[in-house]
């Protein structure tokens, strides 16, 4: 694990954006693995200014996203479809086809699961997959659990994380109780992970996730067995090193 001090929630955007520029600088139809939630964000918009400087070309770039809401539907404006048209797809020139997150509206999830799992197998594989981390320990909506969950799945979505992100929604009961995520399996067979944390409120949860046993009860742990993860991090997320 290669860790990346960052001074501040800015520091460490403009840092992961440099490290994802890399990636599609030296492989142009690299595939991306794309993660939602409120830390990626500035990586986002960093992009976008790149790209409108001419310095980035997304015209062969693939993606794939860690996860999305079951039942909420594309101009769901709470949906990560929309959150990835919002933050990045609609600024940048990749090609929709060239897009791909799981399909929340449909109703039978082995199939979904199954579909998009495939999806993902066809693409060749994810070259660099972003992720940010839960405060429980999760990555994409890989909940603390028994075991780590292989494949593609559905979750139930444990009562923290429901809470976490309720701040997105107009009420508690709006946020949806299940989601659809890549598995562990998924995420690992990434060649390479970019883990990205902000705020003294994930300081706890990054320790025991870098520093920890490896266990599915702090699912990022994981991360500790994959040959080439980097971590970029602020101070504050750091404070307990
Ligand atoms: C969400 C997403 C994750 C994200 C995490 C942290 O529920 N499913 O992919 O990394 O929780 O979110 P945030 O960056 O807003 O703290």
């Amino acid at each position: 694990m290669k860790l990346y001090r960052a001074k501040d929630y800015y520091d460490m955007s403009r840092k992961a954006a440099n490290i994802i520029s890399a990636q599609v600088i030296m492989k142009p139809n690299c595939v991306l693995g794309l993660a939602t939630g409120s830390t990626p964000v500035g990586i986002y918009k960093q992009l976008v200014e790149w790209y409108n400087k001419g310095d980035l070309d997304f015209s062969q770039v693939k993606t794939a996203n860690l996860d999305e809401y079951k039942g909420l539907a594309r101009d769901n404006d709470q949906s990560y479809y929309h959150f990835m048209h919002e933050n990045l797809f609609r600024h940048v020139n990749i090609k929709e086809i060239n897009t791909n997150i799981p399909d929340g509206t449909e109703p039978d999830a082995q199939k979904e699961a199954a579909r998009y799992e495939e999806a993902i197998q066809n693409l060749g594989g994810i070259d660099l997959q972003l992720l940010g981390l839960g405060h429980n320990g999760h990555i994409g909506f890989n909940e603390p659990s028994d075991i780590f969950p292989k494949d593609t799945h559905i979750v139930d979505l444990q009562e923290s994380t429901i809470e976490a992100n309720k701040r997105f929604f107009k009420s508690i009961d709006e946020v949806p109780r299940q989601a659809y995520t890549m598995g562990i399996g998924t995420i690992m067979r990434a060649k390479k992970i970019l883990l990205v944390v902000s705020g003294g409120d994930k300081a706890d949860i990054l320790q025991k996730a870098i520093k920890g046993p490896v266990t599915p009860r702090v699912p990022a742990s994981i991360l500790q067995l994959h040959p080439d993860v980097i971590i970029v991090a602020d101070e504050a997320a750091l404070s307990k090193f």
